[in-house]
């Protein structure tokens, strides 16, 4: 069959003389196959026509699609706070495969507007189970612990940067039961912290983060450290905070820096 060819000078022609179609309504004497055979081709072109919007429409979806994720990478540079969260050491116990734990409350208020978090390890009343408190501002942070205030000279940036969270990437969405029976979507993330990331003067092999669906706040982040060749040590370091909310409440927390940390300053 030629009709293959037949189509491609018929298509050729129908960009000529496309506007041909009404003059043919007007003419009485007709080559009806002529007529047949110019409908039918008007209406290849509508078809391809709103082929080509439809295409471009999808095609514009996919496009905007990755956008709307907005975040191939962890998010972390947000105002968010939870006055009880937990951190909990995991270690090997040089058996295969069994741990020991050790978890403490934790406080965690961090303000992205304001570059400055408060941090706290041990949450209980009276100070009672309190290892430190970190105060990080723009330009510095104090850690404040019962021995006294040590100030460091880097902020904000670094203080975010040196617990591992720089492009770690977006694995999945994910359901994750945060407290007994509830549970939430997140956003999952892992990655390998930068090499100079040492967390408990280890660097971790792995880093993952959990955030709400729309990167607004985090609801956990942890550390895998590498196996030794005795199986003891470390093995993983997680910050959990069921109850993290986005945007910051009581800012007087940073009232609370001791006097002895203005004196070094
Ligand atoms: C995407 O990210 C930009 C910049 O970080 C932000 O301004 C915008 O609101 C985000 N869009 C969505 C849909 O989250
Ligand atoms: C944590 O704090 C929030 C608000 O401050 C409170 O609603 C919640 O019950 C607390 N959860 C636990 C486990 O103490
Ligand atoms: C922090 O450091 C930057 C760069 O050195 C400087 O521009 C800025 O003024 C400092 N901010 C404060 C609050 O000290
Ligand atoms: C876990 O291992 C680390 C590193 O070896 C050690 O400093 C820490 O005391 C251990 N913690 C527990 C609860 O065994």
């Amino acid at each position: 069959m030629s009709s293959v060819s037949e189509k491609d000078h018929e298509v050729l022609d129908s960009f000529d003389y496309g506007d041909d179609v009404s003059i043919i309504d007007r003419s009485e004497i007709v080559d009806w196959s002529t007529i047949i055979i110019k409908i039918f081709l008007g209406l290849l072109f509508i078809g391809f026509a709103s082929g080509c919007i439809i295409y471009s429409v999808i095609t514009s979806e996919e496009y905007t699609h990755p956008a709307s994720t907005n975040s191939s990478f962890f998010v972390f540079d947000v105002s968010q706070h939870c006055d009880n969260g937990t951190l909990t050491w995991t270690n090997r116990t040089g058996s295969f495969n069994d741990y020991d734990r050790v978890t403490t409350g934790i406080s965690w208020l961090q303000d992205s507007q304001r570059k400055r978090i408060y941090h706290r390890i041990g949450i209980a009343k009276d100070n009672k189970d309190w290892k430190i408190t970190h105060y990080v501002f723009v330009n510095h942070t104090f850690f404040v612990d019962r021995n006294g205030c040590n100030k460091i000279d880097y902020g904000y940036d670094e203080y975010l940067r040196r617990l591992g969270f720089q492009k770690i990437r977006m694995q999945r969405e994910e359901y994750f039961t945060i407290e007994e029976g509830e549970s939430v979507k997140v956003n999952y993330f892992e990655g390998e912290p930068s090499l100079d990331i040492q967390i408990e003067g280890i660097h971790p092999n792995l880093v993952r983060a959990f955030t709400s669906p729309d990167n607004k706040f985090t609801y956990a982040w942890e550390y895998i450290f590498p196996q030794t060749a005795e199986s003891t040590g470390l093995f993983r370091k997680d910050y959990w905070y069921p109850e993290m909310k986005p945007g910051v409440d009581d800012e007087g927390v940073f009232e609370e820096l001791p006097s002895s940390c203005y004196k070094q300053s």
